[in-house]
């Protein structure tokens, strides 16, 4: 239900409507008035929304100051108090994070003859994976090639994006997709069986693979289960709070807190993933996001306190449409699907000012300088802005029922609030919703530290400068699968015959204390920070 000062706003989107659909497409923008559209209103650009690290690998580069502040920070606990001679479980490959590449990872090595223990600090299946709407790309339509995919990979990712892992990605796409379906992921299909595939922002041909607008559910669901069924060793609600290492620096493991029962404890491994997601808890610049409730760029502490180098760290995507209005649900995801459906974005007065698939960079930016320079976004009771998206268009173009069958998910969510939108269009604004960034790593998911893997959103140079959408589903099912596979067969060499201990936290911390990193900044956070300051209690177990 909206107040009647949006209303206003509706009449007008209505009144327009049948010439915005006379109109066609906006053509695109060229490459000129893109750099300019970026440079004025891409959040990553304002200046002072960043800052150069002082330690690490990365000493010199350019990050958000939210994300600066957990890479150089001091450990949670004293590692003193964790007993790392006696790991309290000893495996090939451990895998932190149960998300989609983590259960990718864990299910490959098991393929590949390892012994696997995958843990996480929520519960299997809490992750961006299973928040994921749109859908999966994969070149392997009649019309399309993984050179193509390439190609669109590479553009929306301004040129780049570390070459050999966007040519994984394209490469290992098609099989993803059937390894999928035999798996039993359920994809949306013709009567005749053939895959039903649409476009999304950047896209020269139609290769998003779709469940409704629940991808991310169906695949973690199907992942999840076929992870049980193997009885692959999981861990639930245990965090990782530092890496073990070696005298010589290789990973041997990692040391954990058990948040149900403040237990702290090491596991030894001969090799490791990370797949641990990204850092969108971090709120940078104070944007909501569309992320899961722990994704606080832990992986990302924890490979560059052990020496990992990071990349693409000053480069954040903001999609287009996170939910603007009603309060409740601010920041949530209204998936590209929306726009690909063919949704319009109308401003205050009715009136389009981009073309709605142009890469996401992109469009955030435009919905931001039509809210803010140009003065034309709609007011929420609130005091936020945002545009509109025609969601009733649909049904024009797509046929009656086309918004209930094709967005069910978020026909329920809005329809919760009165929102119906099938009759009504739907409010929106950037949100926070991935890292571009994270650990540098080669084809087989190896970083810089010896036996350390690391796979999906924690790992970075994929997607260059800017991901397209319905790459991160399969990023995190390509480079999953690698690391799996390629952290197996390194087990099989990898002897733990070298105390594990703690060796690299001692230059780190050399270096923080240099650059005079204030003591009570810790990380990994672990979970974001909502209470008041004055409620606001350390964990039992840190210290
Ligand atoms: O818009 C979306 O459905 C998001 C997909 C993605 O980030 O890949």
């Amino acid at each position: 239900m909206y107040p009647p000062s949006m209303q206003e706003s509706i009449r007008k989107l209505e009144a327009t409507r049948q010439e915005r659909i006379r109109q066609g497409k906006i053509p695109l923008l060229d490459a000129e008035a893109k750099k300019a559209l970026l440079k004025s209103f891409h959040p990553d650009y304002i200046e002072t929304s960043m800052r150069q690290l002082q330690v690490g690998p990365n000493k010199g580069d350019r990050t958000p100051h939210e994300l600066a502040d957990v890479l150089e920070a001091w450990p949670l606990v004293d590692p003193k108090r964790f007993d790392t001679e006696h790991p309290k479980f000893t495996v090939d490959v451990l895998v932190i994070g149960g998300g989609g590449a983590g259960v990718a990872a864990a299910l490959t090595a098991q393929e590949n003859g390892a012994r696997v223990l995958l843990t996480t600090k929520l519960r299997l299946g809490d992750a961006n994976t299973m928040m994921a709407q749109g859908g999966i790309q994969a070149a392997d339509k009649e019309n399309d090639s993984p050179e193509r995919h390439y190609l669109d990979v590479l553009g929306g990712g301004h040129f780049k994006n570390i070459p050999e892992l966007a040519r994984a990605l394209v490469t290992d796409a098609p099989g993803i997709i059937a390894w999928l379906e035999e798996l039993g992921v359920m994809f949306d299909k013709q009567p005749d069986g053939t895959m039903i595939t649409i476009h999304g922002g950047g896209t020269s041909r139609k290769r998003m693979h779709a469940c409704r607008d629940y991808t991310g559910a169906e695949i973690m669901r199907t992942l999840r289960d076929e992870l049980r069924n193997r009885r692959i060793e999981v861990l639930e609600f245990c965090a990782a709070l530092e890496l073990l290492t070696d005298d010589q620096g290789a990973c041997c493991g990692a040391a954990f807190v058990n948040l149900d029962t403040n237990e702290l404890f090491t596991v030894r491994a001969k090799t490791v993933i990370l797949a641990t997601g990204g850092c969108g808890r971090l709120h940078i610049q104070g944007f909501p996001c569309t992320n899961h409730y722990g994704a606080t760029a832990d992986g990302l502490v924890l490979a560059y306190r052990a020496g990992a180098r990071l990349v693409f760290i000053d480069t954040i995507q903001y999609h287009p449409t996170g939910v603007a209005y009603p309060e409740q649900i601010v920041g949530q995801l209204i998936t590209e699907k929306v726009r690909g459906l063919g949704a319009h974005l109308v401003n205050v007065h009715g009136n389009r000012f981009i073309y709605e698939l142009e890469s996401r960079d992109i469009t955030a930016s435009a919905i931001i300088r039509e809210c803010t320079e140009r003065g034309n976004g709609v007011a929420t009771p609130t005091g936020r802005v945002g545009v509109w998206l025609d969601t009733p268009l649909i049904e024009i173009l797509k046929g009656e029922g086309a918004v209930k069958k094709n967005l069910p998910a978020m026909y329920h969510q809005f329809a919760r609030f009165g929102i119906y939108m099938d009759k009504e269009p739907i409010l929106t604004y950037p949100t926070q919703h991935y890292q571009n960034g994270g650990i540098l790593i080669n084809d087989q998911g190896e970083t810089g530290v010896k036996n350390l893997y690391a796979a999906g959103e924690v790992a970075g140079g994929i997607h260059g400068r800017n991901r397209l959408m319905g790459n991160s589903l399969l990023d995190i099912l390509v480079f999953g699968r690698r690391a799996g596979r390629s952290a197996a067969e390194k087990s099989k060499i990898v002897t733990l015959d070298q105390p594990a201990g703690f060796h690299h936290l001692q230059k780190f911390q050399a270096e923080l204390k240099t650059a005079g990193i204030p003591r009570d900044r810790c990380a990994p956070i672990l979970f974001p920070e909502y209470r008041r300051p004055e409620l606001q209690t350390p964990f039992a177990f840190a210290g």
